[in-house]
């Protein structure tokens, strides 16, 4: 076989890789090494920012199939047609841990779906728990810091993030999720992924509706425990994905739907806007609507998948956000991460590149390419301001105008202390469903971190199990008490 001739960057060949320019064979080198110079610049700049949170993670292209319409509910392109295929590229992660730390933590799983919608890239950034710890954006950094290393020792320290949880009971549904044996998914293939927030569809008529996604994996949920995963390949799901893939072994979800009108909404219990709560599934059934299905790898980690830029405000017609606090901090933390992260033209980049044609008048910045699917983002027209006389200057399109948002009837600005709203219920469900084993698990589990916790902490948390369900305080106090002796 003839090898392919190594390059510069440029383009042109090279005579020798291995041996710089020197002064004689025992001399300095000289300022003639543009090669070597080249070399040695690049791999200096090999590095971008890592994200500050779901650092860690694998992606892959696929296909979202429709198998039930959405036209009753949504204008939205991708969901009209019962058969139509949508190409996606998915990203799975952990949440707390850095590049360098293991597949296998305890931890949510990122599930992140860009489509490539015939009306631009719709992403659904969602994890593989229904609910979250907050919901209110300002806590989201707090939290996090709790969950990351101490900032001293640079050491993982299950303290903090128990002495965040004790002053903020909110996290608890979301805590006995991640406490209990679904706190370690077996394998990427083998969770489930949600929007968790609350999104709206509207239609044709103008009419909205409050809607949740659920993707519900169809290769089972398995799980690791806490014993397990102490001794897994910190590699070990990156692996399992890749080789799955490659072998044709193609991994897939069956994605569903739960929906609320506007009336629903302003009837229902439990406020349908609160990321720590769940929609009960017998009032709000799952609608199977599609299936998902992961069918190709990446070709370069780094270019696709590390430099995937996910954003929950990527909508197209036909789906919005709604009164969901925590995501209206999501919809304008994503895009201020990614021109950070990877720079201000990202969305130029073929792997968040739209496989439509982007119009519009903004211009230049590093790294400005061309858009791979057409259109006229580089003002090859000429026009680059709006309104203009230019039949070839895009124009807005009134037609996918979206309708008004409903908000409370005579609300106010202010800020609402939502402290006294039961925490506790939807926990309590969730351990009350769990066998006696799961229930054990979730003792052991939360025993083992916070048994390192001072007296008051433990007390706080006990205190939140006990108003969940007393079983649960008891649990977890026996098992802690066993470590004691
Ligand atoms: C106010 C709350 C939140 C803020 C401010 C926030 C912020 C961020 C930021 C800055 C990133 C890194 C983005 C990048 O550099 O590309 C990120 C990634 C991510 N977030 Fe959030 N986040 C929040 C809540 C959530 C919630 C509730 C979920 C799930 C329901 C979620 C799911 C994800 C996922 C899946 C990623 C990784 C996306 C990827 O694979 O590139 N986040 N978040």
């Amino acid at each position: 076989m003839t090898k392919k001739v190594l390059t510069t960057s440029a383009g042109a060949p090279v005579s020798d890789d291995n041996n710089s320019i020197s002064v004689g064979p025992r001399g300095p080198l000289t300022y003639d090494n543009h090669y070597t110079f080249e070399k040695l610049a690049h791999f200096n700049r090999e590095r971008i920012p890592e994200r500050v949170v779901h650092a860690r993670g694998t992606g892959a292209y696929g296909t979202f199939t429709l198998t039930k319409s959405l036209k009753e509910f949504t204008i939205a392109d991708f969901l009209q047609n019962e058969g139509k295929r949508t190409d996606v590229f998915i990203r799975f992660s952990t949440v707390g841990g850095g590049q360098d730390s293991h597949d296998f933590a305890r931890d949510p799983r990122g599930f992140a779906i860009k489509f490539y919608t015939k009306q631009g890239n719709y992403d659904m950034v969602g994890n593989n728990t229904p609910v979250f710890f907050l919901r209110d954006p300002s806590k989201f950094p707090d939290f996090i810091h709790s969950q990351k290393k101490n900032p001293r020792t640079n050491l993982p320290d299950p303290r903090m993030a128990y002495e965040f949880w004790a002053n903020y009971p909110q996290a608890l549904h979301q805590v006995t999720i991640l406490m209990s044996d679904r706190g370690i998914p077996a394998s990427y293939r083998n969770m489930n992924g949600y929007s968790s927030h609350t999104y709206s569809f509207w239609n044709e008529k103008g009419e909205r509706f409050w809607f949740k996604w659920h993707f519900k994996t169809n290769q089972g949920i398995k799980t690791l425990r806490a014993e397990e995963a102490a001794v897994a390949d910190p590699h070990g799901a990156q692996q399992d994905l890749v080789e799955a893939i490659d072998r044709g072994d193609f991994p897939s979800w069956t994605a569903k739907v739960q929906i609320m009108t506007e009336q629903q909404a302003r009837d229902a219990e439990v406020n349908p806007f609160d990321l720590t709560k769940v929609w009960p599934h017998d009032e709000f059934p799952l609608i199977e609507v599609g299936q998902l299905e992961l069918n190709r790898n990446v070709d370069n980690y780094f270019a696709e998948t590390e430099q995937a830029a996910f954003a929950p405000s990527n909508f197209v017609p036909g789906i919005s956000s709604s009164p969901d606090k925590m995501l209206q901090g999501r919809l304008l933390a994503y895009q201020d991460a990614h021109r950070y992260r990877v720079g201000v033209n990202y969305n130029q980049l073929p792997v968040n590149a739209a496989k439509c044609p982007v119009n519009h008048y903004q211009r230049d910045g590093a790294m400005a390419g061309l858009c791979p699917a057409g259109g006229n983002h580089h003002q090859t027209s000429g026009a680059n301001f709006y309104p203009n006389d230019r039949d070839d200057g895009p124009a807005p399109d009134q037609a996918v105008a979206e309708p008004p948002m409903p908000v409370e009837a005579g609300a106010w600005l202010d800020r609402f202390d939502t402290d006294e709203e039961d925490h506790y219920t939807q926990a309590g469900n969730l351990f009350r469903i769990m066998s006696d084993d799961q229930k054990q698990q979730l003792a052991n589990n939360i025993a083992g971190g916070l048994g390192q916790c001072d007296a008051s902490v433990q007390q706080r948390m006990l205190a939140q199990f006990e108003k969940a369900d007393p079983d649960y305080a008891a649990r977890v106090a026996a098992t802690l008490q066993a470590y004691r002796v």
